[in-house]
């Protein structure tokens, strides 16, 4: 694997390695010396143009288990502000040589573009409403440790569909693993012609009941340029996740952050049924196993000439 850009990317096999690889990582993160020398001298490079709490932390944290030197970029405060175009910015930055860069942008596409301008890895955390791979490979890692075989299981993905990236992974990722995916929400919130990924289409949640997983989809208002809903009260009204929809057998998850009290009421974020904490917890030892997919294997940087100079 060059570059993770699409869970297209991946076949089963390869989830599957790479979930295998997060759970040897697992036993890592319980250590108390919280490291290993898999990725000495690779540098990752991880550049957000987008707000992020647990992709960017859970990336950083990852690079340095995996004892990679870590730079962290930031859209703002950088010359980004000053009118240098992303082109720009990665021929710069690729000036010091990362190994891997993961990048999180509001544009769909941008990560494969990105991967024609630099020699490094490119790891998509993110871009714009088209894919979040890392978020996926995640979640079926805590899915299979929650449930086991993701095989027959029935998953439905509820809310807002058209705005997410994580939707269009999760529906390819859950697919691959053999779940049947169901995604519902209001007619505006689902794309038209989803169907032809494979799952099926609801408008309303009466068959909710029939789902072993209910995948939660945050509400993004910082993408929604019109009114989707009438209001997020109406939504709620309509689509929420709480204590009368979800059943006691059900799995919860969600990718956050969450909206409490529009997409889920408060009850089910603290309820035994979720698994919102494990998924944040997957992400070091997932974007580990990622990052040791695509760098353990790659070439290995020149070593450094510590010879003793000719004598004269
Ligand atoms: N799930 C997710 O991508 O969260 P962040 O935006 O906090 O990284």
């Amino acid at each position: 694997m060059r570059h993770l850009i699409s869970i297209e990317d991946l076949d089963r096999e390869a989830i599957e390695r790479i979930v295998a690889q997060a759970q040897r990582f697992a036993e890592v993160s319980d250590r108390e010396i919280k490291k290993v020398p898999a990725l000495r001298g690779r540098m990752v490079l991880n550049l957000f143009y987008e707000a992020s709490t647990r992709t960017r932390s859970s990336f950083e944290l990852a690079a340095k288990r995996l004892s990679a030197d870590v730079v962290n970029f930031a859209s703002s405060g950088s010359s980004v502000e000053k009118g240098e175009s992303l082109k720009d910015t990665i021929l710069t930055l690729s000036a010091h040589k990362p190994d891997a860069i993961v990048i999180r942008t509001p544009w769909a596409g941008a990560a494969e573009l990105v991967s024609g301008w630099t020699s490094a890895a490119i790891v998509n955390a993110g871009d714009g409403k088209h894919e979040h791979p890392t978020q996926a490979l995640l979640d079926v890692y805590t899915l299979t440790r929650r449930v086991g075989t993701l095989d027959g299981a029935n998953i439905w993905i509820v809310g807002d569909v058209a705005h997410s990236r994580v939707a269009r992974s999760n529906i390819l990722a859950f697919q691959k693993m053999g779940a049947k995916v169901t995604v519902a929400g209001p007619p505006t919130l689902i794309p038209r012609g989803i169907e032809a990924l494979g799952c099926e289409v609801r408008y309303r949640l009466d068959d909710l009941g029939e789902a072993d997983v209910v995948y939660a989809l945050r509400m993004q208002k910082e993408r929604m340029t019109e009114a989707w809903v009438p209001s997020m009260r109406e939504y709620a009204t309509w689509y929420q996740i709480n204590g009368r929809r979800l059943g006691s057998r059900q799995v919860l998850m969600h990718p956050g952050p969450v909206n409490r009290g529009i997409e889920l009421s408060g009850e089910v974020v603290d309820s035994p049924q979720a698994v919102i904490t494990a998924q944040v917890e997957a992400g070091v030892v997932v974007r580990m196993a990622v990052l040791y997919e695509l760098l353990a294997g790659a070439r290995a940087p020149e070593p450094a000439d510590d010879r003793e100079p000719m004598p004269a």
